[in-house]
């Protein structure tokens, strides 16, 4: 009998499509991919560690495994499992630890371990890592959508972020890998592919003598034949440069949609944090991104919370937000995170204040979601199909470019491809319409 593996994910993108990958691995190595919730021999858990909240549901997923099946090899992985090896070994259940670095060899370090041959904690430091560590490129068969993940880690080390240390350095995978992978997914039928990473506006920093940045690449993706649609994952607002805006302000299939992350909007706080800009810098690039872009969604995280928030700060990160005009926002309530420097501040906030402070902000932002969603009323936008809409099969449903949803009565043959819908009204930020 075939043997059987099953993966959990937390967390970001990367880590689904890293999970993906570690999925089709499998797959080469003769194994089937079953359910979580199924008897597998092999459980892998991809954690995340953001914030506390990550570290939590991490453990609980693992528990949760070793339960079904007790005699499987579970195998912990991620972001969590590089910063907190100790500790997730701790944890009863849990039979071996891989570090961010070495997903590729997961079914290796699986296979050792079962023969009684491998390590238990396979982490190692990821600090001194300098090359992109190529895993195969995943493919879920029957979605338009495809995530191309460009580059690995952070050398940002912003205060509250753990990351740089569970992703290391900058490494970005090399151009012509990247294209070419473009192509094959582009051939296999994606109509759209997303660039994702840890940070991509960081792509190309670590190509030394060579002028490859992010604008770079999007200008040779745009140009690839066939390829209806890109979108970038989140882009840092000091990343954001000329290149870049042209590459997507030139380019028809790029998306108007760009995530730019503020984190806040008080200039004492962005201060402390670590962060290289301030309110005003951060407005006039929306400004001059909208003068060039009329229409772009452009989207944001925001923390709040950070050590030393006081009310005043908090109100003026409402009024940054405010005059945004951002078509959707992530609020984050801080999580101390030890190990970076945040966590040693001594004006930590208390909790029911981030409580309070993300509840307003949310709703703050889903006001601005729908006000952008409302914009679009009367309009006639180009829509990718994607799948029967769940609540009503006659219904269709996919994405604007600038990453609204859309539903509107069609045929499901329409699925993969672009068709132009007349948008007639809008229920919190979907949208609803007719195909002309
Ligand atoms: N606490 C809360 N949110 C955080 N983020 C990063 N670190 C922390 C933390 N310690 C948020 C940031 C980032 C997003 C992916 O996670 O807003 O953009």
């Amino acid at each position: 009998m075939a043997k059987s593996a099953a993966i959990y994910t937390l967390g970001c993108k990367v880590n689904q499509y890293e999970s993906s990958a570690i999925a089709d691995l499998f797959r080469q190595a003769g194994y089937e991919i079953v359910d979580f919730e199924q008897h597998a021999d092999a459980y892998v858990i991809n954690t995340c560690t953001v914030t506390h909240m990550g570290d939590r549901k991490s453990r609980q997923i693992i528990r949760r495994a070793s339960k079904q099946n007790p005699a499987a090899v579970i195998t912990v992985t991620g972001c969590y499992a590089q910063t907190s090896p100790g500790e997730v070994l701790e944890i009863p259940g849990v039979d071996l630890v891989v570090g961010t670095k070495d997903k590729s060899r997961i079914v290796q370090l699986v296979e050792a371990y079962s023969r009684g041959k491998g390590p238990v904690n396979a982490v190692d430091d990821i600090m001194q890592t300098d090359c992109f560590e190529e895993l195969p490129v995943p493919t879920e068969q029957g979605k338009t959508r495809a995530f191309l993940k460009i580059q690995e880690g952070c050398n940002s080390f912003c205060a509250y972020c753990i990351i740089p240390y569970a992703r290391g350095p900058v490494r970005s995978r090399l151009p012509e890998n990247v294209l070419s992978s473009a192509e094959e997914l582009i051939q296999q039928g994606f109509q759209e592919i997303v660039l994702t990473g840890i940070h991509i506006g960081a792509y190309g920093q670590d190509f030394t003598g060579k002028d490859i940045d992010l604008g770079w690449l999007v200008e040779r993706l745009a140009k690839l034949p066939g390829l209806t649609r890109l979108r970038l994952g989140s882009v840092e607002p000091h990343d954001i440069n000329n290149a870049l805006i042209k590459a997507v302000s030139e380019h028809p299939n790029v998306c108007r949609h760009l995530h730019i992350p503020l984190q806040s909007g008080d200039d004492e706080i962005l201060a402390l944090m670590g962060r290289r800009y301030n309110t005003q810098q951060f407005t006039d690039l929306i400004h001059k991104i909208n003068q060039i872009m009329p229409g772009i969604a452009i989207t944001s995280d925001i923390i709040v919370g950070f050590p030393g928030e006081t009310q005043e700060h908090f109100q003026n990160t409402l009024k940054t937000v405010e005059r945004s005009g951002f078509a959707g926002i992530h609020v984050f309530k801080y999580s101390p995170r030890k190990g970076t420097p945040a966590a040693e501040m001594t004006d930590q906030v208390a909790p029911q204040d981030k409580e309070e402070r993300s509840k307003s902000l949310i709703e703050l932002g889903n006001r601005l979601a729908h006000q952008f969603a409302q914009q679009q009323v009367g309009k006639e936008l180009k829509v990718l199909v994607e799948q029967p809409y769940e609540k009503d099969p006659n219904l269709l449903e996919g994405h604007t470019d600038t990453y609204l949803k859309v539903l509107f009565p069609g045929d499901t043959g329409l699925k993969g491809q672009m068709v132009r819908v007349h948008i007639q009204g809008v229920k919190e930020s979907t949208l609803k319409g007719r195909i002309i």
